[in-house]
Formats: structure tokens, sequence, C-alpha cells
């Protein structure tokens, strides 16, 4: 399931990021890269050291995990930190799956969904497009500045070369409670179905009978 999460970021807060990432010292993405990534990915990517990634963490990752679609559609059990990555002219990210375990020692966390938040504006780049290889073709993604797509870890995907100015996103990775993509997107239409009965038809018994099968199916099928 390849999912747009809309507003992730208002205009305002599009301002404080470019602000701290204008202030930031950007690296080689290959420094972060593993062995088989090295040979395709060519970015540069804030510091992980740089003191700035506390302040956009916390005002990206807080509006992401209040995000209603991320909640439903990812159930998210694990969250990693974001990286910032630009792409400028000439730059680009071949084919590759992510990497399945992430995190250090003692945090680790597997990746079941991948997320990547558009910071700046389609019009301000040319090429740069995250195309992801899905069982109904390639899907070629570029989104407004402060949206964001989410789609499976395991999907082929790529980053086209940029061809003209410079193409700014954060991505981050999650372990979901539900591991089976299958059953993660039978719960979403569930919840999509429950939300609009809970508000259309409170109190009847079909809505009871939807939302309380949502909320057991959930149980059911949870790990944490
Ligand atoms: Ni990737």
């Amino acid at each position: 399931m390849l999912l747009t999460l809309t507003n992730v970021l208002s205009r305002e807060e599009l301002a404080v990021v470019h602000d701290l990432l204008a202030r930031g010292r950007f690296v080689d993405g290959k420094l972060s890269a593993g062995n088989e990534a090295v040979r395709i990915k060519h970015n540069q990517e804030l510091s992980a050291n740089d003191e700035l990634m506390v302040p956009l963490n916390n005002l990206l990752m807080g509006r992401l995990i209040n995000h209603p679609v991320y909640l439903a559609a990812a159930l998210p059990l694990k969250i990693a930190a974001p990286y910032y990555a630009k792409y400028g002219k000439g730059m680009a990210y071949g084919n590759h799956v992510d990497d399945p375990v992430m995190g250090p020692v003692g945090q680790r966390y597997r990746s079941d969904l991948s997320i990547t938040v558009f910071l700046n504006e389609p019009q301000d780049y040319e090429g740069g497009e995250l195309t992801i290889q899905t069982s109904f073709g390639d899907q070629a993604v570029k989104l407004k500045a402060g949206d964001a797509v989410m789609y499976p870890s395991s999907s082929t995907h790529r980053v086209a070369e940029v061809t003209r100015g410079e193409r700014v996103v954060a991505v981050t990775w999650l372990q979901s409670m539900v591991r089976d993509p299958a059953r993660r997107e039978l719960l979403y239409n569930l919840h999509q179905a429950r939300e609009e009965l809970l508000k259309n038809q409170p109190g009847t018994s079909a809505t009871e009978q939807v939302s309380n099968s949502y909320v057991n199916l959930v149980r059911m099928w949870s790990e944490t």
C-alpha cells in the first residue's frame, strides 16, 4: 500500500525546518550507506551529529506521530529519527530496498514502512521523482512541500536524477505493530469504514459491530 500523508508540515513549520537546515552541516550520504548502497547513493545528508537534529526531529516527528493517516495506516510500534537529505543537480539514488533492520544495538527495529516527507516544492527542481515499484507498475511520486508518502520498505525504489534545482526531503522508517502488509491494509480499510459509521450512524448496532470488530482485530494481530 502506497499512501499520501497530506499536510504533515504547515507552511510556517516548513519555514522553521528550512531555517534550521540552512544552518546545518551536510555530509556525503554515502557515510550512512551500507555496502550495497554506497555504489548507487548520491546525495547529501545532514550530519548525524548535528545539534540541529534535536529541534528538527521534535518538530517533524511530533507532527508525524499525530497525523491521523500515519497512525491508522502504519499502526506504529517503533519509530526512527529521520534523515534530512538534499539532492543537487546530477544527484540520484539507484534502485534499492531499504535495510531490513535499523537502529543501534539495543534500539533495533525492523523497517516495515518507509516515509519520505517532501520539504520543498515540486517546481523547485526537475527530476528527483521517488519511483516505487508496485504490483501495479512503477509509481513516480513528487509531492508538494509538507506532504509525505508512506510505502513498504521492502519495495524496490529509486530517486531519479535531479536535473535542475535541489530536492530536499526527510526520510524515516517504522516498525508496525502489525507485520503483515495485507492485514495492515485490511485494518486501514476497516478503520475508514468505522470512522464514517461513528460519525454518520453513531449508536447503531452495525456501527458497534464494525467498531468492536476493528478493535478486536487490532488486538488479535498486534505484536508489541
Ligand atoms: Ni530507500
